[in-house]
């Protein structure tokens, strides 16, 4: 079994162990969101001064770029959820390898450190074994606003006289590479223009985010954003908002079980795409004062070919979890997974656990079946791990998902989660 090796080094040897079998019935409330924070934490570096970030999850990731940020020079300290990150005297550019590698969205700190102090070096990012993962397009950017990267022993070394605000159109659009050029813009010589920008929410986030600290974003969620380089930044505070992901993860768990869930606080019109699945699926809800009340008591169709897409279509990171649903759906269902082309090692899993899946490529096709079995299975990365519990919470018997620590990397309390949602779930040390 192909392990993320990289990931099991840090994290302890940790499971997660369900008891499938009843429809979901409860209330949950969403974390904030994993994809959200961690840029805006590195966005944080910028300021010579105090950052407050409310309702930050305690993930493994944000733990890893806490990590980075106290060996940079920052002091942090939690009150709650509430993230006190003082990058007043910052002073180190190298950022650590042990964490840099573990956390693919590590290299937008080179931006921030570049911004700041005209340099920084980082070894090439690891995260999750979905894909190559380069880092071409942040590269191309950076160069493109002033910098000189050389690859010196292992390490990305960036040096920059001053960055200098200029056009920079990207070959695909990239949330990572657009999170890091608006970052590496805030503090630029002049005004920047970026193209083929994503336009997840996330970016919209981190938009508002800097300007809350004084930037000047316009532009953030379409395919064109412009920055214009201030020299003054302010401490500001921010509320992170929920996760999306999470979100979606928890409808899908509802989906699985056929069962009835109330998400508090759902950022719901950014799932629009994946609720057009869920409805598909036969899956119902109503907003009622701000809850999403789920009905998935009727959730068991199959919905044909479902492909990821960049926002707004259907997010690459609900497509484990949707798989693991249609796995128990009546019919044959289809995914593509457009953006990332190692995103379905979970399969092999759920097929131990007696779902009916094909892959070829980058085609998964699902002919689903009535029963899964509960199994001694693995998480090889984030997603896919998360589609083991929800498959867990179907299956008959026990499920054991081992290197759930992959999982604790952007699920904050998933245990209780799932607890509060109705199911049974404990998580086992060693
Ligand atoms: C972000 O990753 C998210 N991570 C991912 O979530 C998410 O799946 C992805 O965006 C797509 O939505 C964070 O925000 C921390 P990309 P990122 O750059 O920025 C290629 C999760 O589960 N590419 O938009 O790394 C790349 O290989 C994680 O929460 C280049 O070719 O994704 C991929 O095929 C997983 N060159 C495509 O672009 C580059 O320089 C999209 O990647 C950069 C990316």
């Amino acid at each position: 079994m192909h392990k993320c090796v990289q990931d099991l080094e840090v994290f302890d040897l940790k499971s997660m162990r369900i008891w499938g079998g009843r429809p979901l019935d409860g209330t949950v409330n969403i974390q904030g969101s994993k994809n959200a924070a961690l840029p805006i934490m590195a966005a944080a570096v910028l300021h010579k001064g105090m950052t407050v970030l409310h309702h930050c999850p305690k993930i493994a990731d944000v733990l890893f770029m806490e990590k980075i940020l106290i060996q940079l020079g920052a002091k942090v300290c939690w009150k709650g959820s509430s993230l006190y990150l003082d990058c007043s005297s910052l002073e180190n550019t190298n950022i650590p390898d042990q964490y840099a590698r573990k956390m693919r969205c590590s290299i937008i700190l080179l931006g921030a450190l570049l911004g700041r102090f005209g340099k920084g070096a980082i070894a090439p990012p690891g995260g999750c074994v979905i894909g190559k993962r380069p880092v071409d397009l942040h590269i191309s950017m950076l160069e493109a606003l002033g910098t000189r990267i050389e690859e010196k022993q292992g390490l990305l070394e960036a040096h920059t006289a001053g960055l200098q605000g200029g056009m920079v159109s990207f070959e695909k659009q990239s949330v990572g590479a657009t999170e890091h050029a608006m970052i590496a813009a805030v503090l630029a010589q002049g005004v920047t223009c970026l193209k083929n920008c994503a336009k997840e929410p996330e970016i919209v986030w981190l938009a508002k985010f800097l300007n809350g600290m004084g930037a000047s974003v316009t532009g953030a969620g379409t395919e064109e954003i412009q920055i214009r380089g201030v020299s003054v930044l302010k401490d500001s505070e921010f509320e992170i908002p929920p996760d999306r992901i999470v979100a979606g993860t928890y409808l899908c768990a509802a989906a699985i079980t056929r069962g009835k869930i109330c998400l508090e606080n759902p950022p719901v019109l950014e799932l629009s795409a994946f609720l057009g699945i869920y409805g598909k699926m036969g899956g119902q809800y109503d907003m009622v004062g701000g809850k999403l009340i789920a009905d998935a008591s009727g959730a068991n169709g199959a919905v044909g070919l479902v492909e990821t897409e960049v926002y707004p279509g259907f997010s690459t990171d609900l497509q484990s979890p949707v798989m693991a649903v249609l796995s128990l759906a009546r019919g044959k269902s289809h995914i593509r997974e457009n953006i990332f082309e190692d995103r379905f090692r979970v399969a092999e899993d759920l097929v131990r656990m007696g779902a009916h899946i094909r892959i070829n490529g980058r085609d998964a096709y699902i002919d689903g079946t009535q029963k899964l079995q509960g199994r001694r299975v693995n998480a090889q990365e984030l997603r896919g791990g998360a589609a083991l519990i929800l498959a867990g919470l179907a299956a008959e018997g026990e499920t054991c998902v081992e290197n759930f620590s992959l999982v604790e990397r952007g699920y904050e309390q998933i245990q209780e989660d799932i607890r509060s949602m109705g199911g049974k779930a404990s998580i086992e040390e060693g």
